[in-house]
């Protein structure tokens, strides 16, 4: 534990990922603002990492989709993707989402 904790200290903070200056309507737009969901994503977030670790027609797979923040995101930045969900509410809203 302690060196974990001395781990961490010495770990430079990258405040650019905060996305603490987004407001509601920032992380709402298109489709993201249907629906609420526990600990969603910021779509920033995924668009983000999408930006950072693929290109344009790579694939994206998200194990926990949860509403589909993932999903929606991959259209829109042209990323075929798929999601597992354990939850079938999950899974409809997804489905619901990604036909719109
Ligand atoms: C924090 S939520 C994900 C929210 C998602 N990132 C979004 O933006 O909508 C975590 C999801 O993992 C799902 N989950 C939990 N355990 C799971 C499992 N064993 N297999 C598949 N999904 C699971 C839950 O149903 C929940 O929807």
């Amino acid at each position: 534990m302690r060196q974990i904790t001395t781990l961490l200290a010495k770990t430079k903070i990258d405040y650019s990922w905060s996305f603490s200056d987004k407001t509601r309507k920032d992380t709402t737009y298109i489709t993201h603002g249907y629906h609420r969901y526990p600990a969603k994503f910021i779509p920033q977030i995924v668009s983000r990492l999408a930006e950072k670790y693929t290109r344009e027609g790579d694939s994206i797979v998200d194990p926990f989709g949860g509403c589909g923040t993932t999903l929606v995101e991959s259209k829109v930045m042209g990323r075929p993707s798929i999601a597992i969900d354990i939850n079938p509410v999950a899974v409809l809203i997804t489905k619901i989402l990604c036909k719109i």
